[in-house]
């Protein structure tokens, strides 16, 4: 990566799980993700940033790959049951067939080539292995408000590009299974299950695309 847009993010990177909105979001966020999880014993998280999910996720053996150092010095104070390794996704530092799951949730918005990425998990993950990708729906109000944030310079968003599940079908195939989360958009007042559901009513893309390959 050239400049590490997530560097000034760091420590503060899960903080706005803490306000309502957020942990509303992250709840419907981590879901979705239960519910595709396979079972298996060893985990790899390509851009595992600060180790939110590594750190839940109910594996034996977990592994977070990360470039931004700053992130990576976060993640490994926070979750030092993981082993953590400075890499990118397009040249994943493990030999082939290693791991039974290849986790990346929203990280395929900042890979320089998102082709030589879904290759590299690909390569990575056992013959029986399961590889589960989340992204940040291209078509949803938050990937919206994501996009003029960018345009304007704000970070992450400047260096973010988002792909559909289309996209992402293109590239995989069709997924063995998938979920999709949060319909509200990033205004939604309080209720937000109320909020959530009229967004699904509305015909909201989920801002949270999730599906699962063998
Ligand atoms: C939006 S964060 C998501 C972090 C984590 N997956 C999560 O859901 O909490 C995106 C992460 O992808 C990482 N990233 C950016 N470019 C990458 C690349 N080429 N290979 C692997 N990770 C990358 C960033 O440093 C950042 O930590």
């Amino acid at each position: 990566m050239g400049k590490d847009p997530f560097a000034p993010l760091a420590e503060a990177y899960e903080a706005w799980y803490e306000t309502p909105l957020g942990a509303f979001v992250i709840a419907e966020e981590e879901k979705a993700l239960r519910a595709l999880l396979p079972p298996g014993e060893s985990l790899l998280e390509v851009g595992a940033g600060t180790g939110y999910w590594l750190k839940r996720l109910p594996y034996a053996r977990k592994v977070g790959l990360e470039p931004s150092l700053a992130m990576l010095q976060v993640g490994r104070r926070r979750v030092p049951e993981a082993t953590w390794v400075e890499g990118r996704a397009e040249a994943l530092p493990f030999p082939g067939q290693s791991f039974d799951v290849v986790l990346l949730f929203t990280v395929l918005e900042f890979v320089e080539d998102v082709e030589k990425a879904l290759a590299e998990a690909r390569r990575v993950l056992k013959p029986e292995g399961s590889l589960l990708v989340g992204i940040l729906e291209a078509l949803s109000p938050w990937a919206a408000l994501y996009r003029r944030l960018g345009e304007k310079g704000v970070l992450p968003w400047a260096q973010a590009h988002f792909l559909t599940r289309e996209d992402l079908k293109d590239l995989l195939g069709p997924p063995e299974a998938e979920e999709e989360a949060v319909f509200l958009a990033p205004e939604a007042k309080p209720p937000f299950p109320e909020a959530d559901q009229a967004g699904l009513r509305a015909g909201n893309r989920g801002a949270l695309y999730l599906g699962r390959w063998r």
